[in-house]
């Protein structure tokens, strides 16, 4: 029943996207690229992955990563994805993504996952700590994602830009070598909340590794908090309301998510405020209005976690009947012997 419900025409975009589970959802996952996921699902055939093998590239401690798995996917439900139509599933649950990681890990060059900017950024940030191959070879894993499902677009947030530009690259050199295989994927970010950034420094995108803890907002936040954060975020010391992202990047990040928020252009906000005080408050306002209704569907599913767990498979069963299919063409392409 529930399969004749979802969109299998051909004509059909299909969507593919994935988030990790490492710690809390924040505004910026949600403006940048969760969002875009429910908006999309009724006439797209959607696919969206909660890639529990990549967050292994930081994880060292045992169960850490399972629980934040079934907490992610109870948010994924409370954000509006409809399992009737939405294909959710958990990464390591469909083997073929470790399979076709290590094909693309071939196709890939040392020297392409050497120039991405997210591995330069987070080995940096992990100095002293260990630095594992995964995260190196992250890109390829991520390109194996997307490819296994013929994804057409991947709706992510402005840092994801370049993982799909390298997994265009790869399809495109493995289509040139073995013969047409993979649908070659664009990015698509929104107009507003594609990069937000970190409320204490506003030249940092807003992430869950912050050091700042009045920086990030969670969608778990309560109102009080929410409201405390944006009224401490840092501005500048002139009072002037003006969206000017490189001069004033913590006024126009307080635009930016207002904007997001609301549907409003920045343009069109700014004329309604002179000072900041009362942009931050309408700013942390509009982030509650959004986050109320999530957080009261996150409590409910939380209480089932037999019925998450139950989504969880059948959403496994029909990621894998993509993803076999395009294993198997995969490695028929490269003409591997058949067992
Ligand atoms: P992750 O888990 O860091 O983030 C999930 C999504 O949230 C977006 N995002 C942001 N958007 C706007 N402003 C921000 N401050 C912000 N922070 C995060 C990200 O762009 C992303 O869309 N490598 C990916 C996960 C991944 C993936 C994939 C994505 C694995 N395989 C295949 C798409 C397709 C990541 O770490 O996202």
């Amino acid at each position: 029943m529930t399969a004749l419900l979802r969109v299998t025409s051909e004509d059909v975009a299909r969507v593919l996207s994935c988030i990790q589970p490492t710690g809390s959802v924040h505004l910026g996952n949600y403006l940048g690229a969760l969002r875009n996921w429910v908006t999309g699902q009724h006439d797209k055939d959607v696919f969206h992955g909660i890639v529990d093998l990549h967050a292994l590239t930081t994880t060292t401690e045992p169960r850490v990563v399972g629980q934040a798995t079934i907490e992610l996917a109870a948010m994924l439900f409370s954000i509006g994805l409809d399992p009737e139509v939405a294909t959710v599933f958990v990464q390591s649950h469909v083997p073929e993504h470790s399979q076709l990681g290590w094909v693309m890990e071939c196709t890939v060059s040392f020297g392409e996952l050497s120039r991405m900017t997210q591995f330069k950024d987070k080995s940096a940030k992990r100095e002293a700590e260990f630095v594992s191959a995964g995260l190196f070879t992250y890109p390829a894993l991520q390109a194996a994602d997307i490819l296994l499902y013929d994804a057409n677009e991947v709706p992510v947030g402005d840092d994801q830009r370049q993982h799909v530009e390298i997994t265009r690259d790869i399809a495109l050199r493995f289509n040139h070598r073995f013969g047409e295989t993979f649908v070659v994927p664009e990015a698509v970010t929104p107009a507003a909340g594609a990069r937000v950034m970190d409320l204490q420094d506003p030249t940092s995108k807003m992430s869950k590794s912050t050091e700042t803890e009045n920086g990030c907002v969670y969608l778990l936040d309560d109102p009080a908090s929410i409201v405390k954060k944006f009224r401490r975020a840092v501005t500048d010391s002139d009072a002037d309301v003006r969206y000017d992202p490189k001069a004033k990047p913590g006024v126009s990040n307080l635009l930016d998510i207002l904007s997001a928020a609301t549907g409003s252009a920045p343009s069109a906000l700014v004329e309604h405020y002179s000072q900041y005080g009362p942009l931050k408050q309408d700013a942390a306002d509009a982030v509650i209005a959004l986050v109320e209704p999530i957080q009261q569907r996150y409590h409910e599913l939380m209480a089932d976690r037999g019925e998450l767990e139950r989504l969880l498979r059948v959403g496994a069963d029909r990621a894998r009947s993509v993803a076999t299919a395009t294993l198997r063409r995969t490695y028929d392409a490269i003409g591997l012997l058949p067992c």
